[in-house]
């Protein structure tokens, strides 16, 4: 991420890097490409998060990062400056910046058979 809170152009046009994700305690993981917000990816995998607007809004999506890094390409997410600082994440429009643990998110549901 640069100074002004945005990552640079080079890592938003990296589609080919591809991350794991992993639910805490055990749980399910996904792989996320570094040009895919969060959120899409799970969805890809069959996993269902809670969403509502998907675009970094209504904080239903909102989960802690336990390891790794994601960025966003707008400047100033949802998020208060502490929330940043403990973790918390939207992955609506989140990008995995490395492999990565997230805390369940509020809500979360396993589709049947997972
Ligand atoms: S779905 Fe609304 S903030 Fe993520």
């Amino acid at each position: 991420m640069n100074d002004s809170g945005q990552a640079p152009l080079h890592s938003i046009h990296a589609p080919s890097l591809r991350y794991t994700v992993r639910f805490e305690r055990g749980g399910p993981s996904f792989a996320a490409t570094a040009n895919q917000p969060l959120l899409w990816a799970a969805e890809q995998a069959g996993l269902l998060p809670p969403s509502s607007c998907r675009n970094g809004t209504c904080r239903t999506c909102m989960c802690r990062v336990l390891r790794g890094q994601v960025r966003y390409r707008i400047q100033w997410p949802g998020l208060l400056p502490e929330e940043k600082a403990e973790g918390w994440i939207l992955p609506c429009i989140a990008y995995a910046q490395s492999d990565l643990e997230l805390t369940w998110p509020r809500n979360f549901r396993l589709p049947a058979g997972a």
